[in-house]
């Protein structure tokens, strides 16, 4: 669990990692090639681990060396995804559009729901029908294959129904070995679909549009190797600008893509906040002296992030004022409430809104991360509260952030991660001293 002693400022630099949503399905979008790929900028976390584990299970052969990989998919063993792996990992679901328009055959376990919600896969199946293959879902088992001695997918035009992230990625590296042109419509347009796209065009694929709601694929044969670097993670960069906001700090951000981050500086600064772009890919965060209420909706891309809801949620309950957060994405995504109100805010839950009425602090409690981003929702309510706040549920705030406790130690924050149970007294034990060598880098 992670101890935190809050109300003490952060100051300096912090460095954005690669871009998780990325990473993970650039990863799937490796096994597309018949040659090895690197992948650079490739953030160290559980997520990107357990996806290696599902391509290793595959056949391909992974080498990992610092932030670079080298993926080897030349020879696929089969086209079984392990359950015990996929059931770990949702993301591992994406490997099934590279798999079928490769091989011909791809078995995927049903990736199961999450905390956050159902997360069905329904529109990445009905998709690859649309491009001719047969799909049966048996026994919690996505088989997709070709039938009638068909040899590869046939393009053709789809509608989403709603924007997918996945259903888009999945669709588009299904298109790029398919036979033909094919058109997705009301596509996800998030900069992780844009970083796919480019990584596959880089390995030869034909695609346009990528980044707004109309993708154009024109299938090729086969697809060559490529050296890629992913683009930095927003949703980490906007974090680290929440976790400045709220401790009234001023920090530098960098390496990010300011235009990936629109919606939610556009908010920061409507709470009283200055973001200025100091380089094309340095931000510097400096906080305003009343933090106000802002009404937040999350929307697909371009529109504010469901992945930021809860951290912004964070900075809103000591916000002047009340804020209505509505969450449009996911059905189950206001977990963090309770964890928050424990910590002493005022958040009242009505359908898929937060009513949040600021107060004037909040104050540690020992809280339970429920999902990924509630757990950053908590680490920087912890940052901002009187006293100490413990945090258990560490294993989801791993899968998604690459040595956060570092990166905050580094710019000034008092917290540790500790395995053992705090003393039964329940007293606070005073903030470690970190000694200087103990700062990580
Ligand atoms: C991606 O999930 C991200 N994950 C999520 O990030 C992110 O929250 C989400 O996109 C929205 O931006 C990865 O990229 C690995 P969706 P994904 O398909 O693709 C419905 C994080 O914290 N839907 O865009 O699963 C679905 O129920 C994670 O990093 C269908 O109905 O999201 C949801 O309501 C959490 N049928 C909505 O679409 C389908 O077939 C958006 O989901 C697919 C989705």
């Amino acid at each position: 669990m992670l101890q935190i002693w809050g109300k003490h400022p952060l100051h300096g630099q912090v460095k954005i990692s690669g871009a998780k949503n990325s990473a993970l399905v650039i990863m799937a979008g490796a096994l597309l090639c018949t040659d090895e790929c690197r992948i650079r900028n490739v953030p160290s976390l559980v997520d990107v681990t357990r996806m290696g584990e599902i391509l290793s299970a595959l056949g391909v052969k992974l080498h990992r060396h610092g932030d670079v990989l080298d993926i080897d998919a030349r020879h696929i063993g089969h086209s079984q995804a392990p359950y015990e792996l996929v059931s770990q990992l949702r993301a591992s679901f994406f490997v099934i559009g590279p798999l079928l328009t490769r091989l011909g055959v791809a078995r995927v376990p049903l990736p199961g729901g999450c905390a956050i919600g159902a997360r069905p896969v329904d529109l990445h199946v009905r998709g690859l029908q649309a491009l001719g293959a047969d799909v049966q879902i048996e026994h919690g088992t996505v088989h997709a294959y070709l039938a009638g001695g068909k040899r590869r997918l046939q393009g053709t035009r789809i509608y989403l129904d709603v924007p997918s992230v996945g259903a888009t990625e999945t669709l588009m590296m299904a298109a790029t070995l398919a036979e033909g042109e094919t058109i997705i419509e009301n596509a996800a347009q998030e900069p992780e679909v844009v970083d796919l796209a480019n990584f596959c065009r880089a390995m030869g694929a034909k695609i346009r549009g990528a980044g707004t709601n109309t993708i154009v694929i024109s299938g090729v044969p086969s697809l060559h190797s490529t050296d890629y670097p992913i683009i930095p993670d927003r949703i980490e960069a906007g974090t680290f600008l929440v976790a400045g906001a709220i401790t009234r700090s001023e920090l530098i951000l960098a390496p990010v893509i300011p235009d990936h981050l629109t919606a939610v500086i556009s908010k920061l600064q409507s709470v009283g906040i200055e973001i200025l772009t100091e380089a094309p890919n340095r931000l510097r965060l400096v906080p305003g002296q009343h933090h106000v209420a802002a009404d937040i909706k999350t929307l697909p891309y371009p529109g504010f992030p469901t992945d930021m809801q809860a951290q912004f949620m964070a900075l809103l309950t000591l916000s002047e004022g009340n804020s209505v957060i509505t969450e449009t994405l996911f059905e189950n995504r206001l977990r963090h409430v309770a964890e928050l109100n424990r910590m002493g805010a005022d958040i009242r839950v009505k359908g898929n809104h937060a009513i949040v009425r600021g107060v004037p602090m909040l104050s540690g409690a020992p809280v339970l991360a429920t999902d990924l981003r509630a757990s950053a929702a908590l680490v920087l309510a912890g940052l901002a509260a009187e006293g100490m706040t413990t945090i258990r549920g560490l294993h989801h705030l791993d899968r998604g952030y690459e040595n956060l406790e570092g990166k905050l130690q580094q710019l000034g924050a008092k917290l540790q991660r500790v395995d053992v149970e705090p003393d039964a007294t329940g007293e606070t034990p005073p903030p470690p001293d970190q000694p200087s060598s103990l700062v990580s880098q």
